[in-house]
């Protein structure tokens, strides 16, 4: 997605460690005419999947999905983080590991709120490991609701947050997929961007 692609080039930041800071339209401060334009995308990707419901995980997705609930015209549901095990038996739970954060943590959602009457569209900011998207995937399992795709807005791609969620086959829709990030020159280049040099066949 273009716009997004552009927002990034202009207002992204490269930071040690492989993090791309997005802070000013996305993470903290919200670009909302972007927000509307990547909502806008998504439903026109999956406008015939039956949608009930938009899922993300607190805290950074919420913002996104709320955007994207909207245009389907159905409920956000996110699910919550806990730093202990104290969940009630009315809730789904899973346990996530996040290698970018190196620190693990619980997530829940209520029964009562995803059910086997459920076809969801999981939306979230960045894919970078995939671990934050397996643990969705698996709550939705538990609760045997369907996943009829995932929106992501950054993928990294040079991380391997597919491959940790190949086993779930699910429709995956990312509208900016970064190759590679350069922190010492602060370059960000996307999929289908020419490698400065290279030489085509
Ligand atoms: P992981 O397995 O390495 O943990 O990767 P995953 O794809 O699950 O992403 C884990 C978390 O790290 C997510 O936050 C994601 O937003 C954040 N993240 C990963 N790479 C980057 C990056 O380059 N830039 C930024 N800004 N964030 C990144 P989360 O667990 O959903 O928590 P929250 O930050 O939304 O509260």
């Amino acid at each position: 997605m273009e716009q997004l692609k552009a927002k990034i080039r202009k207002e992204g930041r490269v930071l040690p460690g492989n993090i791309l800071l997005v802070d000013q339209f996305l993470n903290q401060q919200v670009d909302t005419e972007l927000l509307l334009d990547m909502a806008e995308f998504w439903y026109e990707r999956f406008k015939d999947k039956k949608i009930t419901k938009v899922m993300t995980i607190e805290a950074s997705g919420i913002a996104i999905a709320v955007f994207v609930a909207s245009r389907f015209g159905v409920p956000l549901l996110f699910a919550k983080k806990y730093s202990s095990t104290n969940v009630t038996r009315e809730s789904h739970e899973v346990n996530i590991y996040s290698y970018t954060k190196q620190v693990s943590y619980n997530v829940a959602i209520s029964k009562r709120l995803l059910t086997s009457d459920d076809t969801v569209l999981i939306i979230d900011d960045f894919l970078a490991n995939g671990q934050a998207l397996k643990g969705l995937l698996d709550l939705c399992r538990s609760a045997g609701a369907s996943v009829a795709g995932v929106g992501i807005a950054i993928e990294k791609a040079f991380q391997n947050g597919r491959e940790a969620v190949k086993d779930f086959d699910v429709d995956i829709s990312s509208l900016a997929i970064v190759e590679a990030l350069d922190a010492e020159t602060g370059e960000i280049r996307f999929s289908g961007d020419e490698v400065k040099g290279e030489e085509r066949a």
